[in-house]
């Protein structure tokens, strides 16, 4: 049996006579940039994520820097992160012309590490930017609460974590901004990349949307010098369509990963991922820890089964982030995650055979593993 590691196309043929006939308006129209469908995907996406506005924009990626830019902060403010991340999170911290300060992360989670951020606080962090990793809630109130004491700003990256909740409370909602990534394998995913801010606050958004628009406030008239990071219209058109179905595809998430949590909960040499009790994971990823990471990892994928190491290299072990100076054992949890980690196949309509066999497999080699 083969199984891949995401498997996007049962979501198109799940909506195909929609998107297509979504996409053959915008291609009828040639109303290729903005128009109805950007606006009423913003529409869409600040009523499901509980926020007044929302902008979208060319991608996650664009999200975080413009996030970051609209705060207007001192060159070389600080901001603090987490190093077991995708690189665009820590990139975007550089590319606004801020100093990022990263930090481990707890060992049962994955999640930045509340003590690590508390040690990394001084007179120039202005800013925290969590993010929920693997689509499960980083200690968000907990963070919340750092910030109003400190007098900081919170910045949530949802880009793997769209949907996910913490005791009730939606993800993404915490922040003075939250961002997003629809690159297509995504909780909500795009036909190619697109991202998008959510927040309340009026004016930052509006900054936000004129900068992502080569700073232009009203037609003809450019109030400041930005660029072009608008989402187009054949991204928004598809995501409108596909924003209905995130919390069904959430469910789907969940209940594979509940069944691999059940059929792995007495396998040896494994550790599962691991949430606190009031958490809803998003799942966009399923991650388990084991030693034996490579040798496992070839035998699922000679076996048929697509996997994925997210990430075997933290970013300050990136020889692009050597500048900002932590060599190896700066982050110890981080890095042994680096050494170990393992992500299974995960995704909306994965047909039940393809999780038991993936389940099997899995269980297979590990009890080869101890018995030789
Ligand atoms: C945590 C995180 N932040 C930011 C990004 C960047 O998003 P994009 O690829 O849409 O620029 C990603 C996507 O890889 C991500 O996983």
């Amino acid at each position: 049996m083969k199984v891949p590691f995401v498997d996007l196309l049962p979501q198109y043929l799940n909506l195909k006579d929609e998107i297509d006939t979504e996409l053959m308006n915008i291609i009828s129209k040639t109303s290729f940039i903005g128009g109805t469908a950007v606006k009423e995907f913003e529409n869409l996406l600040a009523d499901l994520e509980n926020r007044d506005c929302a902008v979208g924009l060319k991608s996650g990626t664009s999200a975080l820097i413009l996030a970051l830019k609209s705060l207007d902060l001192p060159e070389e403010s600080e901001v603090i992160t987490t190093t077991l991340t995708a690189v665009p999170t820590v990139e975007a911290i550089v590319q606004a012309g801020l100093k990022p300060v990263l930090c481990d992360v707890d060992i049962d989670t994955a999640q930045i590490s509340l003590e690590s951020v508390k040690n990394s606080i001084n007179s120039n962090t202005k800013v925290i930017l969590p993010v929920h990793l693997y689509g499960i809630p980083a200690p968000i109130k907990e963070l919340h609460e750092i910030c109003i004491e400190k007098g900081l700003t919170l910045i949530e990256d949802v880009a793997q974590a769209q949907g996910a909740f913490i005791d009730g409370q939606r993800v993404g909602t915490f922040g003075l901004i939250s961002c997003y990534s629809f690159f297509p394998s995504k909780c909500l995913g795009g036909f190619g990349d697109s991202g998008a801010i959510t927040t309340d606050d009026q004016d930052l958004s509006e900054k936000i949307r004129a900068y992502a628009n080569h700073g232009r406030t009203e037609k003809y008239v450019h109030s400041t010098v930005g660029l072009n990071d608008r989402i187009d219209s054949i991204q928004a058109a598809v995501l409108k369509t596909k924003l209905p179905l995130l919390k069904l595809w959430n469910e789907m998430r969940n209940s594979v990963a509940k069944k691999y949590l059940e059929g792995l909960k007495n396998t040896p040499g494994l550790i599962l991922p691991s949430f606190t009790s009031g958490s809803t994971p998003a799942w966009h990823l399923f991650v388990i820890r084991t030693s034996k990471r490579d040798s496992m990892s070839k035998f699922l994928n000679d076996a048929g089964i697509g996997t994925g190491l997210h990430y075997p290299i933290p970013v300050h072990l990136h020889p692009a982030y050597e500048f900002l100076s932590y060599p190896k054992g700066s982050f110890p949890v981080a890095e042994n995650y680096g050494d170990d980690v393992l992500s299974l196949p995960i995704y909306p309509y994965m047909e039940e055979s393809k999780v038991d066999y993936v389940l099997e497999k899995v269980n297979e080699f590990s009890y080869m593993d101890i018995s030789s």
